[in-house]
């Protein structure tokens, strides 16, 4: 049940609804995926969450189905073997407003599919088609549940469409038997992903029972209409067969397998119902959602709704016994997901003091992010490269140093912004010993490896971000994550880290969280921000500080690997170079997020107002005056400090501070680091 290792299957409208839980499924299946969207009816965020789920890049290309130009060079650049085809308009109402724009972006868009595909020589397809190609199916005696050798006879332009496209690669198929078409009707998809990461995210005004009812329990609609109660049904309102996404989402996996096994050099076209084969009223829906929620929601019995038919039900006996596939959840799982989705997304993937660009230059690549969340006084701006921290405006002052290009970022290795990991600050040279054998990895610092190695976390785009509210709506959230590979820079075990920032009025606080597959590995992680309180000046010079300790480790001078003991620091201003491991307090934890934060630092200068104020729940903190920076044109020596929370130096190689770092595959390695910002009193 997996998908070949090289090619890709082409998700055309991956970013909407049914395609982003399609995605997930496919991957999961072991299938590469390559994503086509115009984002007309959706946002890019939808792929950012699918590839948080599955925790792998998707490629993504913003593209119109009728731009042949711009699709035919995905194809040049993918293997594509075959297409599962979602893009299309769908609001019925809607379609009867302007037909001619549902024709050409529906009946039009696939054309200029089909013939790509037909240029590049990819003959299979999933087409998303709908059980509105049915019509009215109470015009027949004992049509429901409905087969799908049903007559067609769709109502509305935007069913015509479906029905037309259907013809389109019938008649396809008639002239070329090598054509593999999968014409999938759905019935009536509702839910949300488990994981409450990605459902529909409707513009405007939904038209669709779940999703209204959804925005009445969140408080966004006052009330449900409920269009009409004298239909002839048990409770008088319509059935339908609703099918939670996830179940939908898997049967294409079965067509696209099914497709898979045809005879060699035979085609095909067939129809499947995708439903459930059991109907529902408007009443039974509400009723499951009202579960979920717990409690009543308010609605009102209004007239019927033009174009509604009593029953919509499927039989799906086909799916089930060709595709082997059947629907295995019912609607009460999925108002659950769909409740979670709601109450974890109440606008959906709009979060309000959130928006997101891509570095200069770099338009249109999706790798190169940034996210700035925007609190009161306090706007800080986020990289998918190193989760780095780009920006920190306070008050109107910026107080870190950062890129506007991606190939800037790239082209510096002095870790600006930056997550650091797997392992910050140095092991001496470059191995450590476990479980008796001794584990080489990258030295990139003289004889010892610094930083997680020359392809640490630093260099790493991560996945995400994941952007919500905390739950008292006060504080934004931004969650990225990182699988780093086993043998990633000679590290044993894979690691899957996440990095968790946290946006207040007037403070940033990072959560690192990582766990691995491993029975024991290395793990440190920080952040690498070069802060200047100086008012925009381009040294640090003059920085006042208040250290909550004078205990740092000594450190050889030649190798700068701790000597065992424990020297004096004494400063209270930044003029001279610091690079000194600070001792906070004696631990013996992988994980100290559960720790209370501790001042560590406090920092300002004579020329601001600003006073900057650390605070951590880890052993030590690493001070460095940025001594050695070299950005051309852009940032010299001592530019920033850095305050680097952290694990002590080359804690692996020495046996009481092992425990520390060493992090198993029962384990979770955890830390908080919080920067805050204030006026000076
Ligand atoms: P959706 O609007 O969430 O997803 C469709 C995606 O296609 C959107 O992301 C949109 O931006 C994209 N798109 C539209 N036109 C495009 C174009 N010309 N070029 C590139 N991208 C384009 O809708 P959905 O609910 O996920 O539906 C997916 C498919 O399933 C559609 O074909 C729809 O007609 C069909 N369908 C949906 C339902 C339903 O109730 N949701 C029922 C039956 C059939
Ligand atoms: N309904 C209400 N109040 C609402 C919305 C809907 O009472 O605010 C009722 C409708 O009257 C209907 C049922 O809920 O009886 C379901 O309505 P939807 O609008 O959610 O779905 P439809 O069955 O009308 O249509 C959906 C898709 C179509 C697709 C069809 C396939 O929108 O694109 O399913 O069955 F073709």
């Amino acid at each position: 049940m997996t998908g070949t290792t090289n090619s890709y299957i082409l998700v055309t409208g991956g970013a909407g609804y049914i395609g982003s839980h399609t995605v997930v499924e496919l991957i999961n299946h072991g299938y590469n995926v390559v994503i086509v969207d115009n984002l007309s009816n959706s946002s890019y965020d939808a792929v950012s969450r699918v590839e948080y789920i599955v925790k792998k890049p998707v490629p993504f290309f913003n593209v119109d189905l009728r731009d042949s130009e711009k699709l035919g060079k995905v194809f040049e650049q993918y293997d594509i073997s075959g297409v599962i085809h979602f893009a299309a308009l769908k609001a019925v109402g809607e379609s009867t407003h302007i037909p001619l724009k549902y024709y050409d972006n529906n009946v039009n868009g696939t054309i200029k599919l089909l013939e790509t595909m037909a240029a590049h020589k990819v003959k299979t397809i999933v087409f998303s088609s709908s059980a509105t190609v049915y019509g009215d199916v109470t015009r027949f005696k004992d049509m429901i549940p409905i087969p799908e050798h049903c007559p067609n006879d769709p109502t509305n332009p935007y069913g015509k469409t479906k029905y037309v496209i259907e013809n389109i690669l019938h008649d396809i198929y008639n002239a070329d038997t090598t054509w593999k078409s999968a014409i999938l009707r759905y019935f009536n998809p509702i839910g949300a992903h488990p994981s409450g990461l990605i459902g529909e995210d409707p513009l405007g005004i939904p038209n669709n029972l779940l999703p209204y009812l959804a925005q009445v329990a969140i408080g966004r609609r006052e009330k449900l209409s409920i269009f009409g109660n004298d239909y002839d049904s048990h409770d008088g309102t319509p059935i339908r067969d609703y099918i939670h996404v996830v179940d939908l989402a898997k049967g294409h996996i079965a067509a696209l397998e099914y497709l898979n096994n045809v005879t060699e050099g035979a085609g095909l076209f067939r129809e499947w119902n995708l439903g459930t084969g059991k109907g529902s009223t408007v009443f039974d829906v509400y009723h499951a959602f009202c579960k979920a929620v717990g409690h009543e929601l308010p609605y009102e019995v209004v007239g019927r709704r033009d174009g509604d038919v009593l029953d919509l039900t499927a039989n799906a006996t086909r799916a089930n016994t060709e595709l082997k596939w059947s629907a295995e959840k019912n609607i009460d799982d999925a108002c659950r997901d769909l409740w979670k989705w709601t109450t974890d997304n109440p606008k959906g993937y709009a979060v309000a003091g959130y928006q997101w660009t891509t570095l200069a230059g770099t338009d249109g690549d999706y790798t190169s992010r940034v996210h700035t969340v925007t609190k009161d006084d306090l706007s800080v701006s986020f990289l998918n490269y190193g989760a780095s921290i780009q920006k920190v405006e306070f008050k109107n002052q910026n107080l870190v140093c950062g890129l506007d290009t991606l190939d800037e970022y790239k082209s510096q290795d002095i870790y600006l912004g930056a997550t650091v990991g797997r392992y910050a600050n140095r092991i001496a040279n470059g191995q450590f010993e476990i479980n008796g054998e001794t584990v080489k990895l990258d030295k990139n610092n003289g004889e010892n490896s610094l930083h997680g190695g020359s392809n640490g976390f630093n260099k790493q785009n991560f996945l995400g971000p994941i952007v919500k509210r905390s739950a008292d709506e006060e504080n934004l959230i931004l969650q990225f994550v990182l699988v780093d590979k086993a043998g990633a820079n000679g590290f044993p075990g894979e690691l899957i880290a996440a990095v968790e920032y946290t946006v207040g009025n007037d403070f940033v606080e990072v959560e690192y969280s990582a766990t691995t597959d491993a029975s024991g590995t290395p793990v440190n992680l920080t952040n690498h921000s070069y802060w200047n309180l100086a008012g925009n000046k381009s040294t640090i010079d003059g920085t006042q500080v208040k250290l909550a300790t004078s205990k740092a480790l000594e450190v050889d001078p030649n190798t700068l690997i701790p000597t065992g003991n424990v020297s004096t620091l004494d400063i209270s201003n930044l003029d001279g170079k610091v690079d000194n491991c600070l001792i906070v307090r004696e631990s013996s934890q992988i994980n100290t997020s559960s720790e209370s934060l501790v001042e560590v630092l406090e920092a300002s200068h004579p020329d601001s107002t600003l006073v900057l104020r650390v605070e951590t729940t880890e052993p030590s903190f690493q001070l460095y005056t940025g001594d050695y920076v070299d950005i051309p044109g852009k940032f010299g020596p001592r530019c920033g400090f850095c305050v680097e929370p952290g694990r002590l130096i080359n804690a692996v190689n020495v046996e009481k501070w092992k425990q520390l770092v060493l992090l198993d595959n029962k384990s979770t390695y955890g830390s908080r680091t919080r920067y805050s910002f204030k006026l000076k009193n």
